[in-house]
């Protein structure tokens, strides 16, 4: 049975939840489930935004099929070409054999690659700025590329200020009945998983998210409607400045991130007494082994702290595998701007604070504070004194 949501008289969502799903894209781990969420406008013209992940395609299928009733679809809007997004476009195509595809000429040759389909006459090409007229509405395209993929534009609604924008302002999480990020207390429940999106997604590409937000910027926005997560109608301007933040790499707060592997307890034991003295200076602290939380988790979490603090055993005399790929998932995300402090531990040789700090060179602004503390096996007296110089260290960098 269809489960579709209406946004306006004339825009309805029809897209679906998928809560079966364990690793989006193969990589990250979505315990609450994700949205894939689809836009359908009843104007003059019928226009849908984006199709759905095969997953949920049949729900799809019968919401828009539902919501059109007995009118034709006239556009397809295609702005990001992901398959989580694109998987129904060829039954679209099937179902509604007169309707245009309206994307960017870079869209067409991804359609001919993951689909086979050659548009021909069946698609409009749109570019920067473009500006088609649906009755009512206009909507001009606006291209973000790399917000997430190459071909991605989003779309913005000259007529109700409503910005169609594709993954960006987008979120992990079921939507659970509710469609507006009004309807639940979203700083509480969902803006970790929000930035876990964000930074994992589309991290690495800040430098392009700030160009879309800088065109969003001159636009009078009353409404975003991403293709994962709630609709924002409301506190705009605050998603969006969160946003700037991810993007620009600035801390989201001053405070203490502690990732730590290990794997006798030993340097846990170190990183424990840090964030016990840390706490008793008053700062903020929050702390993973890397050996059970999922690294989607604690590289959020790096993107949201000011400080962070790696504590890792020596292991085939290197990095321990678990701290190893966090390292190289910072790096690969362009993380930048943090202040640092190392622990190592290694009861023959220990080298992987040194390596730790070799791979972090590649990310732009670490500040590396005091020297790397050695553990030989386990914490003793003397490293309790450089913890303690080290708590002062991160203390004294605080804002
Ligand atoms: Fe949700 Fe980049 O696709």
């Amino acid at each position: 049975m269809h489960c579709v949501k209406k946004i306006k008289d004339d825009l309805f969502w029809v897209g679906a939840n998928d809560r079966r799903l364990s690793m989006f894209e193969g990589i990250y781990s979505v315990p609450r489930g994700v949205s894939y969420n689809s836009y359908l406008i009843l104007d003059q013209k019928t226009v849908l935004f984006d199709t759905v992940d095969k997953a949920v395609h049949d729900r799809f299928m019968e919401n828009v099929s539902v919501v059109l009733g007995d009118r034709e679809l006239d556009y397809l809007v295609i702005q990001h070409m992901e398959p989580d997004h694109s998987s129904s476009i060829k039954e679209i195509l099937s179902r509604y054999p007169d309707v245009k595809v309206v994307c960017n000429t870079k869209s067409l040759g991804m359609i001919k690659g993951f689909y086979g389909c050659d548009l021909g006459d069946g698609a409009i090409a749109v570019k920067e700025g473009d500006i088609i007229d649906i009755g009512r509405r206009k909507l001009k395209f606006i291209f973000a590329p790399m917000v997430h993929w190459p071909e991605v534009m989003v779309t913005f609604d000259l007529t109700d200020n409503v910005l169609f924008s594709a993954d960006a302002f987008g979120s992990f999480g079921a939507l659970n009945g509710a469609l507006f990020a009004d309807e639940v207390d979203f700083d509480r429940d969902y803006l970790d998983e929000a930035r876990r999106y964000y930074t994992n997604i589309v991290g690495k590409y800040g430098k392009q998210v700030m160009m879309l937000l800088d065109k969003a910027s001159k636009l009078d926005i009353k409404m975003i409607c991403p293709l994962h997560g709630f609709v924002w109608r409301d506190r705009v301007d605050e998603i969006v400045s969160k946003h700037v933040k991810w993007a620009t790499y600035e801390p989201e707060e001053q405070g203490v991130m502690i990732a730590y592997a290990s794997i006798y307890g030993n340097t846990e034991n170190a990183a424990e007494i840090l964030a016990s003295k840390l706490r008793d200076r008053g700062i903020m602290t929050e702390m993973f082994d890397v050996s059970v939380t999922h690294g989607s988790e604690i590289l959020a979490s790096a993107f949201k702290w000011s400080h962070l603090v790696f504590a890792c055993a020596t292991y085939n005399g290197g990095i321990f595998t678990a701290m190893d790929m966090l390292i190289s998932d910072l790096v690969a995300h362009n993380l930048q701007n943090r202040t640092v402090c190392i622990i190592e531990n290694g009861s023959w040789a220990p080298t992987s604070g040194k390596q730790i700090a070799q791979k972090l060179e590649q990310c732009k602004d670490m500040n590396i504070l005091e020297d790397i503390i050695t553990i030989e096996s386990g914490v003793k007296e003397a490293q309790l004194e450089k913890l303690e110089i080290m708590a002062d260290a991160i203390a004294a960098t605080l804002i």
